[in-house]
């Protein structure tokens, strides 16, 4: 059993939060496999550190990005093409199996049956059931298949511009061939099968094994009171579908990781109740010093990365709009108003 594991990827410091509660969660149900997160550089030291609390392997591997916004744009996910990173896991060939699992992934069973299972087995995608969603998949690890991955990338692309259409296109037999390799859907329950299937969610959703918050918005995005254990959608425009959910993600990053990451010198950003307290304060005292002036906030958010927000391209909102929408109650906490963005701009004037 030790050379089989869960792997995890994230690329930057709010998936790793996903990936945190992820390992977190696979240890609660008593796995006895290994856990590996891949990383990329843009994970800062701090945080490295967290993951190597939690996983047995944290490991740096390079982005690889389609680059493909054409298809991305499709999705309305242009910031998925960095997930052929995903594609790395095949390298992993210290291990005879894996089970690949999404950051954005929730354990809430043990699922180490999994590994009876072969490569490539996965669940049907919710949007298109004849492809497998690879947010969670069993394989193995081989030094030939992921150069013949890389391979089709270069020669073909990916249909979606990320991981899944390209490991759809290789694994294509997947959809008739062999039933033992399509999960049941509940190892990847995705949330917006709420919406899209709401009976089937009221009649077989307690026995989900794993939930996906696959979509634009993920857990980390939201707000949550742990003392009214209530998680709240910090914009108009990231409705909650799914609170239920949200608050096991939340109940488990509250009591599990948000201390871990404060003994790294982490916060958790703008995701916190406490910080969008914070970030209201920084947010009046940086108006009312008239910090915000037009140029100065557009210059400086030129080079920031908003590594907190869901990555769509937001419109461009002048100054005294982005104010109006303050005073409204409407501040973009999880974009150019983020509590990064504000504690970066009054350090500068600080100094
Ligand atoms: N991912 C990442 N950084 C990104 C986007 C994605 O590390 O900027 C990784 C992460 O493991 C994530 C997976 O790629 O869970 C797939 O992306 P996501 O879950 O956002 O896609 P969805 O399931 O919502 O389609
Ligand atoms: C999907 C999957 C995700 C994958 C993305 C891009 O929706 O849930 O795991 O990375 O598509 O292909
Ligand atoms: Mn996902």
């Amino acid at each position: 059993m030790a050379d089989q594991a869960f792997v995890t990827l994230t690329t930057n410091d709010a998936y790793a939060k996903g990936a945190l509660v992820l390992g977190c969660s696979l240890k609660q149900q008593g796995t006895t496999r290994k856990l590996v997160v891949l990383s990329t550089p843009q994970v800062s030291d701090a945080m490295r550190k967290a993951l190597e609390t939690v996983f047995d392997e944290v490991l740096t591997v390079d982005v690889l990005d389609s680059g493909d916004s054409a298809h991305l744009t499709l999705m309305k996910r242009p910031e998925l093409g960095v997930t052929l990173t995903k594609l790395h896991c095949w390298s992993l060939t210290q291990y005879s199996k894996c089970v690949f699992m999404d950051a954005d992934t929730l354990v809430l069973a043990n699922i180490d049956d999994l590994f009876e299972r072969e490569e490539l087995s996965a669940a049907p995608d919710p949007g298109w059931p004849d492809c497998f969603n690879s947010g969670v998949f069993v394989y193995q690890p081989s030094a030939e298949t992921y150069s013949q991955l890389l391979q089709l990338a270069a020669e073909q692309g990916s249909f979606d511009g990320g991981d899944q259409g390209l490991l759809n296109t290789f694994f294509s037999s997947w959809a008739t061939t062999d039933i033992r390799k399509h999960l049941p859907f509940i190892y990847n329950m995705s949330s917006i099968s709420i919406y899209s299937y709401l009976p089937a969610f009221k009649a077989f959703g307690a026995s989900a094994k794993v939930v996906h918050f696959l979509g634009r918005v993920k857990p980390w995005n939201y707000t949550y009171d742990p003392q009214t254990k209530s998680v709240k959608s910090v914009s108009h425009d990231t409705p909650m579908t799914h609170p239920e959910l949200l608050g096991l993600w939340w109940g488990l990053f509250t009591t599990s990781i948000a201390p871990l990451l404060q003994t790294f010198g982490l916060t958790h950003g703008p995701g916190s109740y406490l910080s969008v307290v914070a970030l209201r304060l920084a947010y009046s005292l940086a108006f009312s010093c008239g910090f915000c002036r037009k140029e100065q906030v557009s210059g400086a958010v030129s080079h920031l990365s908003l590594g907190e927000s869901p990555a769509a391209p937001q419109p461009f909102v002048s100054s005294e709009e982005r104010k109006e929408r303050w005073e409204q109650g409407q501040a973009d906490y999880l974009g150019v108003d983020s509590f990064d963005n504000i504690q970066r701009k009054l350090d500068t004037y600080l100094q």
